[in-house]
Formats: structure tokens, C-alpha cells, sequence
């Protein structure tokens, strides 16, 4: 994800892609444990989910990686960005919560996931995936050939998630986060159209 860090917008040919594995652990290679039959929708952004997604966002990311509200907003407010929100299924008394969002961007031919954010109760249920496999859709359907994205190089959950979604190492920029901590950054080709791959 883009935090406090420079945009990448090198296109991907020509670059060795190395195999996320050789980064993860083993204990990021455990399975799916719960959260199965939860239902979500996804839809586009609206002006009134602002504070709920920069809520969610200072949930999932430490104080200094988390973005301020002005950073998130001129992410989602960038010209060629786009938001998607997660909704976990209404409830008996008819009201559905924001579970997580994903912003990306077209930049030419080359996509860029700028953050994706999901709360930590509805994790391990898909919806990561969902919300990543919809944004690439739409990254292709803007004529996307590639995704990039950033990710710290200590973050191995998000790691093991780029992984099951075919992503590779490009490169590594060091001290890229404000905590000093480097980040990879990480591509796909959108040539294939996406499919959810199977859990468990
Ligand atoms: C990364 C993130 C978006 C994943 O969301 P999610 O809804 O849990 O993802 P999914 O349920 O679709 O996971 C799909 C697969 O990714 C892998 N994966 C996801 N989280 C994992 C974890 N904590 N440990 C190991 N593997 C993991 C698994 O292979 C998983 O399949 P499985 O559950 O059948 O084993 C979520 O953990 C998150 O919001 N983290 C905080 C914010 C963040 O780090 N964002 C990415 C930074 S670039």
C-alpha cells in the first residue's frame, strides 16, 4: 500500500519476479479457521463512509503507518482512484456494517493497489480476496496489463494473502514506511481473468 512512501509507477517488463515464499514463514502458511459463512457485499464508495473507513483504517495499521484523514482522503479523492466498501449482510434490525475497502488507481497501462483494509473480525473469511479480485476487474476493465502494489517487509500476513493471489517480488524499497521498516513491491499480470481461488 502507498504510506507516507513514493508512488511506484515503473511498468513491470523486464523485472525478475522472485517467489513470495522464499519471504514467508511457516507459520503464515496455516489455514483458513473460521469466518466461513459470512456474507458480504461490495458497492462503490459514498461520501458518508469516509470516517467508518478511516476508522477501519487505524484499526489495521500500527500509529504512524495508519493514515491521517487529509492522506486518505486525497486517495480516494485522486482522479483516476477508485473505492470499494465491503458491507457485511444487514441484520435483523436491517443495518449492514462497513467491513473493510479497498482504494486502487489506474496510472496508464499499470494498476496500483493503494491500500486494502479489512477489520480484524472479518478476516480469514474471503473477503480480502473479494475485495482484491474486484478492484483487478476493474483495473482491467480501465486496461490495466499489470498491478503493483507496496507491502512492508514485515507484514506476513499480507504477504501469505499477495501470495495465494499469484503476486511476486519486484523490488524492495528500503525505509520506505516512516517507521524505517523497507517494503516490497510486489506485481501481477492482469492478462489472466481473475477467479477466486479455491480456500481451505
Ligand atoms: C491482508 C488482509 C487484507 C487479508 O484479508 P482477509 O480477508 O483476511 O483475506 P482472505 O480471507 O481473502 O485470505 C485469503 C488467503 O490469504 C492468506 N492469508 C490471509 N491472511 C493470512 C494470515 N494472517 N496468515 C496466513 N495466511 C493468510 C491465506 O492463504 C488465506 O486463505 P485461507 O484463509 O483459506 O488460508 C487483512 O489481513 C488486512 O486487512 N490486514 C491489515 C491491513 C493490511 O495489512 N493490508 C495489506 C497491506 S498492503
Amino acid at each position: 500500500m502507498l504510506r507516507r512512501g513514493k508512488l511506484s509507477r515503473q511498468p513491470l517488463g523486464n523485472v525478475f519476479f522472485h517467489k513470495l515464499e522464499v519471504f514467508l514463514p511457516q507459520r503464515e502458511k496455516q489455514s483458513r479457521g473460521y469466518n466461513d459463512e459470512v456474507q458480504f457485499s461490495l458497492r462503490d464508495f459514498r461520501a458518508d463512509d469516509f470516517t467508518t473507513l478511516w476508522e477501519i483504517d487505524q484499526r489495521c495499521f500500527a500509529p504512524g503507518i495508519a493514515y491521517s484523514r487529509r492522506e486518505l482522503s486525497s486517495y480516494i479523492r485522486r482522479r483516476d482512484s477508485f473505492t470499494i466498501v465491503a458491507e457485511q449482510a444487514a441484520t435483523a434490525d436491517g443495518k449492514s456494517t462497513v467491513a473493510g475497502f479497498i482504494v486502487a488507481e489506474a496510472n496508464g497501462k499499470v494498476g496500483h493497489v493503494i491500500s486494502i483494509d479489512v477489520l480484524p473480525a472479518s478476516r480469514r473469511s474471503g473477503l480480502g480476496s473479494k475485495l482484491l479480485l474486484t478492484a483487478e476487474d476493474r483495473l482491467r476493465s480501465l486496461d490495466c496489463r499489470n498491478v503493483v502494489l507496496e507491502t512492508a517487509v514485515d507484514n506476513t500476513a499480507a504477504l501469505a494473502f499477495y501470495k495465494r493471489q499469484g503476486y511476486s517480488v519486484l523490488k524492495v524499497h528500503p525505509r520506505y514506511y516512516s517507521n524505517g521498516v523497507d517494503a516490497f513491491v510486489l506485481g501481477k499480470s492482469l492478462a489472466q481473468p481473475s477467479t477466486l481461488t479455491p480456500t481451505g
